[in-house]
């Protein structure tokens, strides 16, 4: 093997104000299988992300909420971080771009380029819009297109007819935030120099292996069009202000990509073995690689190589794109249930199964990926189950309950065993190359083979006779073996199954190298199952789960001036008994402002004392006598006055203007209320 290589890994960093979904999942999962790869190879691999927390949405999706950013973004993370953890995505840290190093490094990153020549200033006519007192992004800005006359369509572009525009050409624009009509109004932006590294970046993307091949042709068109590139955004705005221009904000995408590095940094502080310089230094002899979807290829391919060519950094290894999910051929979509978030997956599926799912047909193409679901049920019961976990199956029970749970002295067919580890090199191949569908292919051929040489032994009709015993305990012995292997080559896909492989063989490591060696005489444990069959009802239900999520967040966008407490479930509700209860006696209480005390009847004897605050609303006198609804199970609560037992519902703004319930004549006392 080669010697140990230095690796830095990254995905693309999720927007602080979206949850997860499987659409995100392909490339998390891509990304931490090649980690895993890498880590089992013995390599050092590190791999950083974080949340994408800067820019408008963030800053108005908190606003809506009621939050503060600083408090919004801090939920998401922690939704995002449990997302990422129970779909074994192994990432080494998972930070934020509103940190510290964040900070630090974006400015400094932004005075290195201004120091170095490539940015400047010009004043620019933006919209704007007067209500809420904010420069609109385009996405903000709704109107009829210039082109084709749909209404309702973007500030960027038309839905309709594809045209691209600006959000000034729209006609009848409205601003998306307060249905305002926006203004035009000048305002300083400060642009970085793009068009200055055109001779750079000929050279990156000439060089071999930076990018695609089929980006490499894109890439070559964007070069003849290069423009400078607007980096500000003015208050108010939630991000990082540029030092020395008040009121004024580094636009999201230019500290996106330095979430990278402060993630990196950020875990530098926390480890040793680990230095920034090292691996961001100009001289840096670590590889960095970006994992992200085809739509930021932009981003990642000119501007993110320039901003740190400019600002004296390294610039990346390779930045590698994959294409969009679809699910059953189409476009993921709300309605029909298949915009899957990975917790609604996660309640139906155990994680491997997807993860199994996208490296069985993943390549390093940028084509698009599509998750047929009843192909993934198919062969997550074929290959996993039926193929893979069967093999130990089959197996385990002879070696456990004939032979002591020992394996065999010696291997049987030295031949075929090495077809297993002989594969090693031209796997680690396919996975080092992305081309993870063919090291899978690859993988489940080997599974057959040892599936047809248990089915062709069988060892169930050889462990019933003495004489045949022997060769039994060494096809089993054979079977376990092939199953380490298998399952080590496919550790990087299956990390929880691999651990379980890993007890139930008594082993320190289960890893690339591990995986060659032939456990002979040798003591294992007692298999327990490892993988249940799936069915498309479960597919069915998250479905149905899926459209659920849809409806829960289709929530009014009026808030009431006194929000609505947390949601309570049915159950909770239900809890409250609410009766009729006939006023017998009202009563002035001294020394209170705003309490009447009121002897309540419930009938059958039972009466309950409540302090209810009326006293401005009624006379007691008035009361006496009248019927009323109370909640009439709720704790006894000691008051300065006495105990109330429970609590009249009475309705209105307050003082004077509050009314009692009265019930429908033909109420009793101790009637239910619902
Ligand atoms: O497109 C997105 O989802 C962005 N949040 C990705 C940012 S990647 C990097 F540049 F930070
Ligand atoms: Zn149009």
């Amino acid at each position: 093997m080669s010697s140990q290589r230095k690796i830095l890994v990254t995905s693309a960093l999720p927007y602080a104000n979206g949850d997860i979904h499987i659409g995100h999942l392909l490339e998390y999962v891509q990304t931490d299988i090649w980690v895993r790869f890498q880590k089992s190879r013995g390599h050092q691999c590190i791999y950083v992300c974080a949340d994408d927390t800067h820019g408008t949405p963030v800053m108005l999706r908190a606003q809506k909420e009621g939050k503060t950013p600083e408090d919004f973004i801090k939920e998401s993370h922690q939704a995002h971080e449990q997302d990422f953890a129970d779909c074994l995505i192994g990432f080494d840290n998972f930070h934020s771009t509103h940190s510290p190093e964040s900070k630090e490094l974006t400015q400094g990153i932004y005075l290195k380029l201004k120091e170095n020549g490539h940015i400047s200033s010009k004043t620019i006519n933006q919209l704007f819009d007067p209500e809420k007192e904010m420069f609109l992004p385009d996405r903000f800005v709704k109107g009829t297109c210039p082109k084709c006359g749909s209404e309702d369509q973007y500030g960027d572009n038309c839905d309709a007819c594809g045209a691209t525009y600006s959000p000034t050409e729209l006609k009848n624009p409205k601003s998306a935030v307060s249905g305002a009509t926006p203004i035009l109004k000048e305002s300083e932006h400060f642009f970085f120099d793009l068009k200055g590294f055109e001779g750079f970046l000929r050279e990156w993307l000439g060089a071999d292996g930076h990018v695609q091949s089929e980006v490499q042709n894109k890439m070559n068109e964007w070069l003849d069009d290069l423009r400078q590139w607007d980096i500000s955004r003015d208050a108010p705005y939630f991000g990082w202000e540029i030092p020395g221009e008040k009121g004024k904000y580094f636009y999201v995408w230019l500290d996106a990509p330095i979430g990278y590095m402060a993630s990196f940094k950020n875990l530098c502080d926390k480890r040793d073995d680990l230095n920034f310089d090292d691996f961001w230094g100009k001289n840096s002899d670590a590889e960095v690689y970006h994992f992200i979807g085809k739509d930021i290829i932009y981003f990642h391919t000119l501007f993110w190589p320039s901003v740190l060519e400019g600002a004296g950094y390294r610039t990346p290894s390779a930045v590698w794109a994959h294409g969009f999910v679809t699910v059953n051929g189409q476009k993921m979509s709300k309605s029909k249930g298949t915009f899957i978030k990975a917790r609604t997956y996660l309640n139906h599926f155990r994680p491997e199964f997807l993860r199994y799912y996208y490296a069985a047909k993943l390549s390093n193409r940028i084509d698009d990926f599509d998750l047929n679901l009843e192909d993934f049920v198919q062969r997550v019961n074929s290959d996993l189950v039926g193929k893979l976990v069967n093999i130990a199956s089959r197996c385990a029970g002879f070696i456990t309950k004939q032979f002591d749970g020992k394996l065999s002295d010696s291997i049987i067919e030295p031949e075929l065993i090495k077809q297993f580890t002989d594969a090693s090199e031209e796997l680690a191949q396919h996975y080092e190359n992305r081309d993870f569908g063919r090291a899978v292919k690859q993988i489940m051929t080997l599974a057959d083979k040892a599936n047809a040489y248990i089915a062709n032994e069988e060892p169930w009709n050889l462990v019933k006779n003495d004489e045949t015993k022997g060769r039994a305990h060494q096809v089993c012995s054979l079977g376990i073996n092939m199953f380490k292997i298998l399952t080590a080559y496919l550790a990087p896909v299956l990390p929880e199954l691999a651990g379980k492989v890993q007890d139930f063989l008594r082993l320190d490591n289960l890893n690339w190298v591990s995986s060659q060696d032939v456990l002979t005489n040798y003591e294992i444990n007692k298999f327990k199952p490892m993988m249940q069959r799936i069915d498309m009802k479960q597919v069915e239900a998250m479905i149905e789960d899926s459209k659920e999520d849809l409806e829960a967040e289709v929530k009014p966008e009026a808030q009431l001036d006194d929000p609505i407490k947390d949601e309570i479930q049915f159950g909770d509700f239900d809890k409250i008994d609410l009766r009729i209860a006939k006023i017998a006696k009202a009563e002035h209480v001294e020394g209170a402002d705003k309490l009447l005390k009121l002897q309540l009847d419930l009938g059958n004897g039972v009466t309950k004392q409540v302090f209810a605050g009326i006293k401005a609303a009624y006379d007691p006198a008035d009361l006496e006598g009248k019927l009323t609804v109370m909640v009439a199970n709720l704790a006894p609560r000691k008051m300065k006055f006495g105990l109330s037992e429970g609590m009249v519902l009475a309705a209105g703004p307050g003082g004077k203007d509050l009314w009692i319930m009265n019930p429908d004549e033909g109420a009793q006392p101790g009637m239910r209320v619902k």
